[in-house]
């Protein structure tokens, strides 16, 4: 979509360039900034200006384009502008910056500029293929992810050399539009998101436990498309899968530690998404030490477990969307239809896990998704955060509006 113009009007943007191929396309990222009504301050690191020449960027820009720490009038160049910049973006950004700014280096005026900040960093890495699958590079990425920082990931094709391969620069319309959204509200914005994900594993001695197949990929999926969408976002998970940017994280392992989990935040949430796949009986005790094969076939007895979304689904306050999912292998529609009634849910999105690239294991899902008010949504085969996306749009259209809400 072409960003409203004007939408970054009075907005001073630090446009660092670092010394890759692609620093030609920044020349382009430059340009559409200061259409959109930015103030475009261009760093440029040394390497930088093997790549492209300062005069261009001088031209288009705000002001002449900035190298040294020690050349300037300003004798605190990376504190000036790391003070006075709303955003910081980085592009194309080389593994040698990216590494900087994981470590807090900062040997010279971009580096030490992204030290020097509280601004939002957008870092658009560019570099060959090898350099972008190299474990320390994946590992600095996923660290600043971490910390907040929008990553705008490359994209597959040529790469300098001829070679193809995924490393390219993103396309400026891609680069401009992370920076856009920066000061863009999302549509959850001001709303609090509670999702569960993966499977419970409810423990019969200190080695064993009982669980199930529950990858805890849709969950995570959904929390962080609510979090892109502005929501503040708990996720209580039981799955090692990295958490997504800007969400709250809750490891839990029990339906118990779950249900506590969930309870101390349900309340205040705008939408809960119960896509965990929660034990319905554990072991009504748990060996202290690990059960000896020597004393035969042990007997494990169940008991029941909460139904956190049925519980949930009895307290619900005045304007809150209830979420639940249902795997099932028979039935779809009945069972569906069954548990949105009987758990007191707003929206049931049940999937046919016994259907070919569905479910547990797999990075794609085909949902239907049912609404207490009769509503049917077909979702056909699609990645995880596409479904994950109807899931909130469905929720999304259930919520009150905001004055309602505020009341
Ligand atoms: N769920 C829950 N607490 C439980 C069991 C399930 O909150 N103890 C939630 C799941 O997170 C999911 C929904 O209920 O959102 C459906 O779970 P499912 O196991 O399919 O439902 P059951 O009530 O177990 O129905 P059945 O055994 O008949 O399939």
């Amino acid at each position: 979509m072409e960003p409203t113009p004007g939408v970054l009007q009075g907005r001073r943007i630090v446009l660092g360039v670092s010394g890759g191929i692609a620093a030609y396309k920044a020349i382009e990222v430059c340009r559409r900034l200061v259409d959109l009504g930015a103030h475009v301050v261009p760093v440029l690191t040394e390497a930088a200006h093997n790549m492209v020449g300062p005069t261009t960027f001088t031209a288009l820009a705000s002001e002449p384009v900035k190298t040294s720490l020690w050349r300037d009038a300003d004798p605190i160049p990376h504190t000036t502008m790391g003070q006075g910049a709303d955003a910081i973006v980085v592009c194309p950004a080389t593994a040698r910056i990216i590494s900087d700014l994981r470590t807090g280096r900062s040997g010279d005026l971009l580096s030490a500029t992204l030290v020097a900040t509280a601004a939002p960093v957008v870092v658009c890495p560019a570099m060959h293929t090898e350099m972008w699958e190299h474990p320390a590079v994946e590992d600095n990425i996923e660290v600043l992810r971490r910390r907040g920082v929008v990553i705008v990931p490359p994209e597959e094709g040529r790469l300098a050399g001829g070679d193809i391969g995924k490393g390219r620069l993103a396309d400026p319309a891609t680069v401009v539009e992370a920076v856009v959204g920066l000061f863009t509200p999302g549509p959850l914005a001001g709303r609090r998101v509670l999702v569960t994900a993966g499977g419970t594993r409810e423990p019969i001695d200190p080695v064993r436990y009982i669980g199930n197949r529950s990858s805890g990929r849709q969950g995570h999926a959904v929390a962080a498309i609510a979090a892109a969408l502005g929501a503040e976002v708990t996720l209580v998970t039981t799955s090692s899968l990295p958490p997504p940017d800007r969400v709250d994280l809750v490891e839990v392992e029990t339906a118990a530690e779950m249900h506590d989990a969930v309870t101390a935040v349900a309340a205040d949430a705008d939408v809960i998404v119960m896509s965990a796949a929660v034990a319905d009986f554990r072991p009504a005790s748990s060996a202290d030490q690990k059960i000896k094969k020597s004393g035969g076939p042990p007997v494990v007895d169940l008991e029941p477990t909460v139904d956190i979304l049925a519980a949930l689904g009895r307290v619900k306050s005045p304007g809150q969307v209830l979420v639940g999912f249902a795997a099932e292998t028979e039935n779809l529609v009945d069972n569906a239809r069954d548990k949105l009634v009987r758990k007191g849910a707003d929206l049931l999105v049940a999937n046919d896990v016994s259907a070919p690239g569905v479910g547990f294991a797999h990075e794609t899902n085909a949902v239907t998704i049912f609404g207490s008010d009769g509503s049917v949504r077909d979702v056909p085969l699609t990645d995880k955060t596409a479904i994950a996306r109807a899931v909130l749009d469905e929720a999304m259209a259930r919520l009150p509006d905001s004055e309602s809400a505020d009341q």
